[in-house]
């Protein structure tokens, strides 16, 4: 299979590392990462109508509508970038979202070829989520842990202000992570029945994670040596 004729779905957690699994395998494969948690915050911060109706669910730490999101999703998905190859993130979340996006797919003829299952425990996701910091500006993610900014508060890309994200305050974070449990966890069912996932435990460092999908995608056929 041609590199640039992937098609990946990142599941897991919040916090399970979807974000930074996703940067690394586009600088490896070119593959366009859709983010549809970044394509929110990104409407909410230009204050558009989207953005307005998403915010008030992301700050529950609760779903936006499928409706809202399945006809996001469709637009960007329409576009010349992304027609052919993506990496999603954060999209299905639902059974109803998957079962949408299999029918757009099945539409232009195209299928799925991995869904990467991010596993981490929830105390991991907790540290996590409470160290991540994200420039205001550019939206860059940085961790005072695991990838702090050379400059405290200041972003390495951009020069902007580094804040921490609305939603990793420690209510919003167990909300979150109830709604993940309830209403995404079932799509590793849903998936594995198709054949496609592949469950990698992402405690260690990103890179051995980058690692372990790179030997599964090479067993799978999705590249070659
Ligand atoms: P979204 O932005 O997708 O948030 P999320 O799923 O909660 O995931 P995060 O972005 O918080 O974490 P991540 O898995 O990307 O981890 P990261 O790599 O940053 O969604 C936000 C909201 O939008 C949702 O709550 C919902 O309201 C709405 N929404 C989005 N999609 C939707 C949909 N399809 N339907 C309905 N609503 C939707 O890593 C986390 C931190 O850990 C970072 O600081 C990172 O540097 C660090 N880190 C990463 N890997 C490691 C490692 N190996 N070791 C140590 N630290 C690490
Ligand atoms: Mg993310």
């Amino acid at each position: 299979m041609e590199d640039d004729n992937m098609r990946l779905i990142l599941l897991g957690a919040p916090g399970s590392g979807k974000g930074t699994v996703a940067e690394e395998l586009t600088k490896l494969y070119g593959v366009e990462h859709i983010s549809t948690g970044d394509i929110f915050r990104a409407n909410i911060k230009e204050n558009t109508p989207l953005g307005i109706e998403a915010r008030q669910f992301m700050e529950r730490g609760e779903l936006v509508p499928d409706e809202v999101t399945i006809a996001m999703v469709g637009d960007r998905l329409a576009q010349p970038d992304c027609e052919k190859a993506f990496m999603l993130d954060g999209f299905p979340r639902t059974i109803h979202q998957a079962q949408e996006l299999d029918k757009l797919l099945a539409k232009k003829g195209l299928a799925l070829d991995a869904v990467i299952n991010l596993i981490v425990s929830d105390d991991i996701i907790k540290t996590r989520l409470s160290n991540r910091r994200i420039c205001a500006s550019c939206g860059a993610s940085f961790s005072v842990t695991f990838r702090p900014t050379k400059v405290e508060g200041v972003c390495d890309i951009c020069g902007g202000n580094v804040i921490q994200r609305e939603d990793d305050k420690p209510e919003t974070v167990l909300s979150r992570l109830k709604t993940y449990y309830e209403k995404t966890q079932p799509l590793s069912d849903f998936y594995e029945k198709e054949g496609l996932v592949l469950r990698v435990e992402s405690e260690v460092d990103h890179m051995g994670t980058i690692r372990n999908i790179q030997k599964d995608f090479l067993a799978r056929g999705i590249i070659q040596e």
